[in-house]
């Protein structure tokens, strides 16, 4: 038996999968990485972290698996998307933490560019909405911000990279600096129409083209690890942000299909086929992925928290002590008891698009126990959710009938089925929630010959759980209006 071995480094935890031949899983190592938050709204990475811990769950779903890297016909990589990171060429060593995608620190930056009326063409250029969230300006900032960098970058000593370029770059020993179109697209300085770095947008960014990985297709070999012993020889084959893996992992290869992840925050993604249509709702327009010579398009919205909210309950609030203990909390009560909890911590993204947005918890009466707070917690994801496929709707013109859901959060009942009775459509569960590493593995495998093509792969997509909706409509309307109103006092927060 051969397998392909899936690396999927997110914003909480790093995963390794191993995956068989149809689709299966055949073992899974997951480890949680240190959340950063120097200040507040600021949030980074330990470079150095995502990579060992990387490479040591790699090595532990081999163990699991009973095999070694002669067994792994190719490695897929899936990866929290904008986090980004800039390293000395020479050494290796990163010049500064990993700033997340949700860090906020460079809305100022945005500010300033809107004002000079500079929104307009970069949302014409990149597809993209002019937010903090993206990259390029968490680089210009580490530029800005870190003694000596932009010299050192003029002088082409430094290089950057989103989380896939960086892991291959060391998986590599340094010797394959690229990234994937889904990647590159993230990054504020990819032309979505010419698909290559654009020139005027790094000019106006202030970043050396120098620093840059070269860009290339989601599904050919890159290189063959050399850097760790316990993996050497299996080729790196495929690459791709995590939202867009997980599109690919669910299937949606047709114009029209779309799902939605819960990982950390919660992105709604919808193939449109082999052109980047502009959004009108505010929603972005992304690479999915390319394959060959084969481009194509997904419209998308995002939010910030997701996932993370549970992680909050937990760590922040010290509610629960596990994702399980926050859903048996939350469905120990009927409702929220009026309860609304806004889960803007690091703003709002699609379609608000607020960087100065904050979390919120309003309704609590002498009445209010944890477990509305928990319940508030999860319905508030469940409520942005549909905010996203309101205007995705409205750009499209095309009502949903379902939606597809995976991620590690999808597996909370009370989630799923408020989501399904916030929607009035039924929420369908698939047997492999890990879509991402799922998608991963396929770009490699259908690299490396491991797939023939997408249609061998179509018959792994299995429906596990659907979650039709129960409640009346006029009180999912009801409570939506209470969200709104909520959600409005959450905006533009700025004591
Ligand atoms: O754009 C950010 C996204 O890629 C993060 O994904 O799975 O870590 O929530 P996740």
């Amino acid at each position: 038996m051969r397998y392909i071995l899936a690396l999927d480094a997110g914003t909480t935890s790093v995963r390794a999968i191993i995956f068989d031949h149809d689709g299966q899983i055949r073992a899974i190592a997951q480890k949680e990485i240190r959340q950063i938050f120097p200040q507040p709204s600021w949030v980074e990475h330990d470079p150095q972290e995502i990579w060992l811990t990387q490479i040591a769950v790699a090595m532990e779903a081999l163990d699991r698996a009973h095999i070694g890297p002669r067994d792994v016909v190719g490695a897929g990589i899936a990866n929290q998307r904008e986090t980004s990171i800039v390293w000395d060429r020479e050494t290796g060593n990163p010049v500064y933490n990993a700033i997340v995608w949700q860090d906020r620190r460079t809305a100022g930056m945005c500010d300033e560019l809107r004002a000079a009326g500079h929104d307009g063409t970069i949302q014409k250029l990149t597809g993209l909405i002019l937010d903090p969230y993206f990259s390029a300006t968490k680089i210009a900032w580490i530029l800005d911000n870190v003694p000596d960098a932009r010299t050192q970058a003029e002088a082409g000593k430094l290089i950057c990279g989103t989380v896939e370029t960086w892991l291959i770059w060391k998986l590599t020993s340094g010797k394959v600096h690229v990234t994937d179109v889904s990647n590159a697209s993230r990054t504020m300085l990819f032309n979505l129409h010419t698909g290559a770095w654009d020139k005027d947008l790094l000019k106006l960014f202030r970043i050396p083209e120098s620093m840059l990985p070269e860009v290339r297709s989601s599904s050919e070999v890159y290189g063959a690890i050399n850097a760790v012993p316990g993996l050497a020889h299996i080729v790196v084959a495929g690459a791709a942000g995590d939202q867009q893996a997980a599109l690919f992992g669910q299937l949606c290869v047709q114009p029209g299909l779309a799902k939605n992840t819960y990982g950390t925050g919660c992105f709604l993604l919808q193939n449109i086929g082999a052109k980047p249509v502009a959004s009108k709702q505010r929603l972005l327009t992304t690479a999915a992925w390319k394959i060959g010579e084969k481009q194509e398009f997904a419209l998308e919205g995002g939010v910030f928290i997701g996932g993370a909210i549970v992680q909050w309950l937990r760590d922040g609030l010290q509610l629960v002590r596990s994702a399980q203990e926050a859903d048996m909390l939350a469905a120990s009560v009927p409702d929220s008891g009026g309860v609304v909890l806004v889960p803007a911590f690091t703003g709002l993204g699609a379609p608000h698009w607020d960087p100065y947005a904050r979390g919120l918890i309003i309704g609590l009466t002498r009445d209010t126990r944890a477990a509305h707070i928990a319940r508030a917690a999860l319905e508030g994801v469940a409520f942005q959710v549909a905010d996203l496929i309101d205007a995705m709707h409205a750009d499209t013109g095309k009502p949903f009938t379902e939606l597809r859901v995976d991620g590690g959060a999808s597996r909370s009942e009370p989630m799923m089925q408020f989501q399904a009775d916030l929607l009035g459509v039924p929420v369908v569960r698939p047997a492999v929630v890990e879509t991402t590493a799922l998608g991963a593995a396929y770009f490699a495998g259908l690299a490396v010959g491991f797939w023939q093509n997408t249609a061998s792969i179509a018959a792994h997509w299995q429906v596990k759980r659907v979650f039709e909706p129960r409640m009346p409509r006029a009180r999912a309307t009801e409570l939506r209006g209470c969200w709104n109103e909520a959600l409005g006092r959450a905006k533009n927060w700025e004591p």
